[in-house]
């Protein structure tokens, strides 16, 4: 059952086509990501759903109610940005009760509901603080406060963690997930950071230049990347031009020095020019040739503490592998020879994009 219901919107400004076509739905008490690269057309989205913008085409309902015709105060969504745009001269309560102060609420049910909403973010006593003394993840927890305190219907998130130090912002992921669980409120979370898109979501909608590129659950988006864009965006992969051969009765794909088998697919046969991923965490690595291995010598390599990256040449192509760091990863060492294999469900084939 969908809650909130995104029908063929469509929105430009001037000769620039923003959304095209876009539709999409959830249901109640779900939590989706809206994932893609800058100037994509997240931000023109939920605008749309909490009535800041007007779509050109297109409708938007929530609870089987349709939501464009109304203004943003009839909607009852609550919205938190990136910039917290809390009241500096106000203190954390104030700033948290506005949204009921506007409203004409009883003093007695702001109260309550403000201390509901404090204990909800783990602020409790924090109350007379003044925010601008606060640090960035505390500040967001007050907007989330704030956000949540009038009971909305829909929580719409736009890009709230990206001006947060990594450690706080891996934190605050877990927190406003962990909250969205215990109020059960519907939320759409706006992101550019795939990582936070995957770790959060229940569903993922990638972007791209307006269209929707793909729309999955995380474990889907990663393993079954949908495009060539898909299989960039959503972790790193290694993007190779390919043709599709049959060999020993297999459909392989193979490119300059190199070929794997891979699983069939509609629409797809022997000769066809492809664009294959693979990603590097998805090569077994090996020091000795072994059944359908290919030979790979390594360029470089690159430690970042959980993972070694191994550069270097798999054929004629230049590729990347991600190994764990182990002492087998520790040793590895420019110029040495090695072989790499993969399972067909891990080469991903589509029909061959220029990327180069
Ligand atoms: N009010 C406006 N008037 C004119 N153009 C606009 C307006 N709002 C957005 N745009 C344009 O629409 C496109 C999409 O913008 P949008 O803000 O939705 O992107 P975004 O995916 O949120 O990007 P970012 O990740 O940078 O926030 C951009 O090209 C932007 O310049
Ligand atoms: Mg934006």
């Amino acid at each position: 059952m969908s809650y909130l219901r995104v029908e063929h919107v469509e929105k430009s400004f001037g000769e620039n086509r923003v959304l095209k076509d876009i539709s999409f739905s959830l249901p109640k008490g779900s939590f989706l990501s809206l994932l893609g690269p800058s100037g994509c057309g997240k931000t023109t989205m939920l605008k749309i759903i909490v009535g800041l913008e007007s779509p050109d085409k297109g409708r938007v309902f929530l609870g089987g109610r349709e939501l464009t015709p109304k203004p943003t105060e009839q909607r009852n969504i609550g919205m938190m940005f990136q910039n917290y745009a809390l009241f500096p001269n106000m203190t954390v309560a104030r700033n948290i009760a506005y949204g009921l102060k506007i409203r004409k609420r009883s003093q007695a049910e702001i109260d309550e509901k403000v201390d509901w909403a404090l204990k909800l973010v783990k602020l409790e006593g924090r109350d007379n603080d003044r925010v601008t003394l606060m640090s960035g993840g505390q500040q967001q927890r007050v907007a989330l406060a704030r956000a949540l305190v009038i009971q909305p219907d829909m929580l719409l998130l736009d890009e709230p963690l990206s001006a947060l130090d990594r450690k706080i912002r891996v934190e605050m992921q877990y927190e406003i997930r962990s909250i969205q669980r215990q109020v059960g409120i519907t939320t759409v979370f706006v992101t550019h950071d795939q990582e936070e898109a995957l770790t959060m979501s229940d569903a993922v909608i990638l972007m791209n230049d307006g269209r929707i590129e793909q729309w999955d659950d995380p474990w889907t988006m990663y393993n079954q990347p949908a495009s060539v864009f898909a299989s960039g965006f959503i972790g790193k992969a290694n993007i190779l031009d390919g043709r599709l051969v049959e060999k020993n009765g297999l459909l392989t794909v193979e490119g300059p020095g190199w070929s794997f088998p891979v699983n069939e697919r509609d629409g797809f046969k022997p000769g066809d020019a492809v664009t294959v991923a693979i990603r590097g965490e998805h090569f077994h690595i090996d020091r000795e040739p072994g059944p359908g291995a290919v030979p790979f010598k390594i360029k470089d390599t690159v430690f970042t503490g959980s993972v070694r990256k191994i550069n270097g040449f798999m054929g004629a192509d230049e590729v990347q592998l991600v190994a764990l760091n182990s002492s087998e990863a520790a040793v590895y060492a420019p110029g040495q020879e090695l072989t790499v294999s993969t399972r067909p469900q891990y080469v991903h084939y589509y029909a061959r994009v220029e990327t180069r």
